[in-house]
């Protein structure tokens, strides 16, 4: 049976192959899901902070504050997690385009509804967002909550496509059960409790480490006095200690409720994130009343998360192993050109203008009223423009030249 699926999985791999090695592919869906998961982490935390403090805004102001910048953090992360999410995909799709078609096709009615709750959810935080003043009706706050709610939703079935990619042997129950095909792709097939609501509980966490980076960035500017930083420091703090108080026995769950057959090694990276959650939670303890050591904590938090993300992968290599399905016998048909084009394009595009407009906003959220950018800025934006103005250049005579060689049959 193993052996069959296993077959039919390397068949129905893409018979162009891949552009380059396939551990590349590997490391960079690691690499990248790790920002995608950050900011969807960050988002739901920031997003159930704000209806808190939204609710809580009569008792004091500060919480009307916390809850207008909460909900405005949330606003930027969404976009920002979709945007951070296409990376993994593509990547996924590429070395592992068995398991994730057929897992989508599977339950194709929910990516579909996946994309509307998006923008239904999108479109319901903004209406909350334009609102929340301290004028505003209590009612006012469904539409955050109805926003946050479609938001977990599509986590759920982001949740539900990688962990029935993980189980082929299900895949013919879950199509034809008791023999009869079933193409309407209308269930959830497979959820893992553990897994999911792990991933999810480390929001609390994720938030904390903002709030106490927040406390620092606005150290500068007086519509945020100390007594507010300090007000939100402490919040920050007690977030983070109970949080991943409440995140690590979710975590011993899912670590119980891997399959058996999963050898010792699977288990590893699981509990080095559990030591890396108690080192976290004690740093948050001892620092997180410290100003200054907010960015400090928070780049730290992106530990534990390497440790999940290399975690999935290593139980995603071991979950496929008994099918002999390994990604390192894929086809490569190396094509240097495009793997140069997109290292190159990822330093200049990614490096350079992201990182200018990165500096930009970083260095202009700090100032109150109008921003005058300084010489490093300013060079750095002129860089920017050329290096864009390159890219689309490099870009259209590439694809045209391609064009030409193949319409004179070279
Ligand atoms: C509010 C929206 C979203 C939330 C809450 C969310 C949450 C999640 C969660 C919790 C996982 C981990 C699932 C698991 O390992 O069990 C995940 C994985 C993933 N998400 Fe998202 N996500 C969202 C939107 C998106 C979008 C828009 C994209 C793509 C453009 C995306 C791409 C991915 C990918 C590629 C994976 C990894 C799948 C795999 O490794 O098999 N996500 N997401």
């Amino acid at each position: 049976m193993e052996a069959d699926v296993g077959f039919i999985l390397n068949t129905m791999r893409d018979p162009a192959g891949i552009p380059a090695p396939p551990w590349l592919f590997q490391v960079l869906m690691v690499l990248t899901w790790v920002a995608h998961i950050a900011f969807v982490l960050v988002t739901l935390g920031a997003a159930a902070l704000s209806i808190v403090a939204f609710y809580l805004r009569h008792h004091h102001p500060h919480w009307q504050q916390l809850s207008i910048a909460m909900t405005k953090g949330a606003k930027i992360g969404v976009s920002l997690l979709i945007v951070l999410g296409v990376a993994p995909l593509l990547f996924t799709q590429v070395i592992y385009d068995p398991q994730w078609y057929t897992a989508s096709v599977l339950s194709a009615r929910w990516l579909i509804i996946f994309i509307f709750t998006l923008i239904i959810g999108y479109c319901s935080w903004f209406v909350f967002y334009y609102s929340n003043k301290p004028e505003a009706q209590t009612r006012l706050g469904l539409f955050a909550l109805l926003g946050l709610g479609l938001f977990l939703l599509d986590g759920l079935i982001m949740h539900v496509l990688a962990y029935q990619s993980l189980q082929p042997d299900q895949w013919m129950n879950w199509y034809a059960p008791n023999g009869q095909v079933d193409t309407r792709g209308a269930s959830l097939h497979a959820i893992q409790w553990s897994r999911f609501l792990f991933i999810i509980s480390l929001s609390a966490p994720a938030l904390a480490l903002y709030l106490l980076a927040y406390a620092d960035y606005y150290s500068r500017r007086s519509d945020r006095p100390k007594d507010y930083r300090d007000f939100v420091r402490q919040l920050g703090r007690r977030i983070g200690k109970v949080g991943c108080l409440i995140s690590l026995p979710l975590l011993f769950w899912w670590l119980l409720d891997l399959p058996g057959h999963l050898s010792t090694s699977a288990h590893t990276p699981g509990w080095l994130l559990a030591g890396a959650l108690i080192i976290l939670a004690i740093q948050i303890d001892r620092l997180g009343s410290l100003p200054g050591r907010g960015y400090l904590l928070l780049f730290s938090g992106l530990i534990p998360l390497g440790l999940m993300a290399l975690w999935r992968e290593v139980i995603r290599v071991h979950a496929m192993k008994p099918f002999g399905y390994d990604i390192h016998d894929y086809t490569v048909h190396a094509d240097l050109p495009s793997t140069i084009l997109f290292f190159l394009t990822l330093l200049g595009i990614g490096g350079i203008f992201g990182g200018f407009l990165v500096l930009l906003l970083y260095r202009a959220g700090q100032v109150e009223g109008k921003y005058q950018a300084d010489r490093t800025i300013a060079r750095l934006g002129t860089l920017s423009v050329v290096v864009l103005g390159l890219w689309i250049t490099v870009f259209f005579v590439y694809g045209f030249s391609i064009w030409v060689r193949h319409a004179i049959g070279f």
